[in-house]
């Protein structure tokens, strides 16, 4: 098919696609065309950005029922948030949502804006992010372009160069918006997800399943391993660490990390450099302590680096009085209601067995 015939094909196919082959039942998608709350769409969003939907969907169900509302999240402590963020990864979501939340409460009496700079206003809400609330939400005419999206257009249209890049990020947006239908847009927008979630899969596409696959670059030219080009290749930098567990019977001490860098926000485990020796650091944290583990060293990846971490498992000599200001004892069976990064979750569950 010429290049302006599937242009203009592209999203009648899409639609009948999605309508048939698409996703139907994900928990945030029964909301009333009528009288549609933004509030889930959004918060489901948010948890999209960067994971799946078969991760997403158990923390947005017990996100929506202890938060069920833009209200009650703004009211919520930090803590509260984090903790049913705690798992799910990229804290700065959970923050900006939270952040986010109370800012709408404070600008525009509670109710989601539906304005476009109002909602790009807000943190954490994107380009692409502000598009898909519109659309699912509101029914508005936007163009999506999620880490999904580009895939599905470089593919069938060809487009050579890495995402990343500015000019080709361009490139693509313009192709993005050229393509909207004139109706219809929720089954569109929903499409163009489930198409790349489900058929235009980064690994092993399931071109022979595609509405596409007859006229699609990339099938064609059988380059979809090709398209879109990765980003250029860089070692991924390393770091390494050591992490105090310092045990009172049950208990172990943790410390809340500043609400910026990694894993901003949350109760995190006591962390000394490498080389120092485990019971000079425990003492001078004020817990006099005695070695009793060397934990097996681990590697945690983050985008921009890996973290090696080195856990020291120590006993506190004198019980303890109540943690000062910025610390807590847990006990190890309130683990899984509390704020942690995933690999002090990972040393501490392999303790409680
Ligand atoms: N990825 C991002 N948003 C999504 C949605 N609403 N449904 C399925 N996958 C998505």
């Amino acid at each position: 098919m010429q290049s302006d015939l599937l242009h203009r094909a592209f999203a009648p196919r899409l639609i009948a696609w999605q309508k048939q082959h698409g996703r139907h039942c994900l928990p945030w998608q029964h909301a009333s065309p009528a009288e549609p709350d933004p509030y889930p769409v959004w918060l489901s969003e948010i948890m999209l950005q960067q994971t799946q939907v078969d991760t997403v969907i158990p923390y947005y169900r017990r996100f929506l029922a202890r938060f069920p509302d833009l209200a009650t999240l703004a009211g919520a402590e930090q803590d509260d948030v984090l903790a049913h963020w705690s798992g799910l990864g990229y804290y700065s979501r959970a923050r900006n949502l939270h952040a986010a939340a109370r800012r709408i409460v404070a600008e525009h009496a509670a109710r989601f804006p539906r304005d476009r700079e109002a909602m790009l206003a807000l943190p954490g809400i994107g380009r692409s992010t502000a598009a898909a609330i519109a659309a699912f939400a509101f029914g508005e005419r936007r163009a999506i372009l999620d880490g999904n999206v580009k895939r599905v257009l470089a593919r069938v249209f060809g487009i050579d160069g890495w995402p990343g890049e500015k000019a080709v990020e361009n490139r693509l947006w313009a192709l993005a918006e050229g393509l909207l239908p004139d109706a219809d847009i929720r089954a569109y927008t929903q499409g163009l997800m489930d198409l790349g979630a489900t058929v235009c899969t980064r690994g092993k596409p399931r071109c022979d399943n595609c509405p596409y696959a007859d006229d699609c670059i990339a099938n064609i030219q059988a380059r979809q391993r090709e398209l879109p080009a990765a980003r250029p290749k860089k070692v991924m930098p390393e770091k390494s660490t050591a992490m105090l567990v310092l045990l009172n019977a049950d208990e172990v001490l943790l410390e809340k990390r500043p609400n910026s860098g990694i894993w901003g926000g949350l109760w995190s485990l006591p962390e000394i450099p490498e080389q120092a020796d485990p019971c000079v650091a425990a003492s001078r944290l004020g817990y006099p302590a005695t070695l009793s583990a060397e934990l097996p060293r681990f590697s945690h990846t983050f985008t921009h680096f890996r973290l090696f971490i080195q856990p020291w498992r120590l006993q506190v000599n004198r019980s303890h009085t109540a943690a000062e200001p910025g610390r807590i004892w847990l006990s190890l069976d309130d683990l899984d209601g509390a704020a942690l990064p995933t690999p002090v979750r990972r040393i501490l569950a392999a303790l409680r067995r």
